[in-house]
Order: structure tokens, then C-alpha cells, then sequence
């Protein structure tokens, strides 16, 4: 990333932010990762608030926030990665949350991508299962205090 550049999180619903998040989601999961296209998009992305990563003119990453308080398909392009851009759109995304008064955040990682929610305070809960394919846990992070 050049110094001048940073990274810029846009918020906004399917209908505003599909045309750049959409093809983000099948290069990385698709086209990367193998998930079947037809699981790709959802019932839940019109349902869902969406966070759309920008690095200059580049569209680089997006996530999405489900009206239940997970957090899911976060997906950064393969050159952009390691720059910060996940970072970026999950914390647009907990903010989001936390604006929307979420209790409790949750989200299904995949298995190797545990480290980097541990970084923001998400924990495991129970045992790894299959989704998609792919090896994946259950983890969460409590945003009210009890
Ligand atoms: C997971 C993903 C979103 C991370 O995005 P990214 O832009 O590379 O992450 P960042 O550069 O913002 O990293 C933020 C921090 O997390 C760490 N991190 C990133 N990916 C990590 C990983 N897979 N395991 C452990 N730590 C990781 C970084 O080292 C960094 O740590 P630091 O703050 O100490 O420097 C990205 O790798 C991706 O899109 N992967 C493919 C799709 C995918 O698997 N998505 C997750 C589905 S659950």
C-alpha cells in the first residue's frame, strides 16, 4: 500500500454496494476457495447491512452484518491482503453493531482465519464443524457488558 493511500470503509445495503461486493465475494470464495456459486449470494444479503473496502480507486474487500448480529462472508482480495483491509472492514462492521445496540456479535470462521478474529476479541465457542466445504468454528464476542 503506498503511503498516501488508506483504507476507506463504505456502509450500505445490498441494493447500494452489490455491484462492487459481489464479484470481491466470488473471486475470493468462488473462484478461490471452491464454495459452490449458487451458496455464494443469499437470501440474507438484502437483509443485511453490507461494508464495501476502498484503497484508493481500488474496490478491495467486503463483509456484511446480519440483522442477528453475525458477522459474516469477510473476504479481502488475494493482492490486497496483509495491508490491513480486514482489519478495516471488521471494524466498521463491530462499530456498526454496536450502534445497532448488538449484545453479542457472532460469526462461523473458517479455521484459518481464527487468529485474525481472536486479534478483535472474538472467542471460540464449541467444536469445528463443516460448512461449504471448508473446516470452520463458531466464535463470538460479547459488546454489552452484562
Ligand atoms: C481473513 C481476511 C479477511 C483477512 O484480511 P486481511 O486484509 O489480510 O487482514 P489484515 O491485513 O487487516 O490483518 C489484521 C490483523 O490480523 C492478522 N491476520 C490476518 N489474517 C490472519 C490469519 N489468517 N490468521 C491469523 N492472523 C491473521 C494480521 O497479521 C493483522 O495482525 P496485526 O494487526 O498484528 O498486524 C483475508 O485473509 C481474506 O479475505 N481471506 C480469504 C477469505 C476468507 O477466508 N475469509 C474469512 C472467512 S471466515
Amino acid at each position: 500500500m503506498s503511503g498516501a493511500e488508506t483504507v476507506q470503509v463504505v456502509l450500505g445495503s445490498w441494493d447500494e454496494l452489490a455491484e462492487r461486493a459481489a464479484p470481491i465475494r466470488f473471486r475470493v470464495f468462488v473462484d478461490e476457495q471452491g464454495v459452490p456459486m449458487e451458496m455464494e449470494l443469499d437470501e440474507f444479503d438484502p437483509l443485511s447491512c453490507h461494508a464495501l473496502a476502498l484503497l484508493g480507486e481500488h474496490v478491495v474487500g467486503t463483509g456484511r452484518l446480519l440483522p442477528d448480529g453475525h458477522i459474516g462472508r469477510m473476504a479481502v482480495d488475494a493482492e490486497w491482503r496483509g495491508q490491513g483491509v480486514g482489519a478495516a472492514l471488521l471494524g466498521a462492521l463491530i462499530d456498526e453493531a454496536g450502534r445497532r445496540h448488538v449484545s453479542v456479535l457472532a460469526l462461523s470462521a473458517q479455521t484459518h482465519a481464527l487468529g485474525f478474529y481472536t486479534r478483535f476479541g472474538f472467542v471460540p465457542v464449541g467444536s469445528e464443524y463443516e460448512e461449504a466445504g471448508l473446516p470452520h468454528q463458531a466464535m463470538e464476542r460479547r459488546l454489552v457488558a452484562d
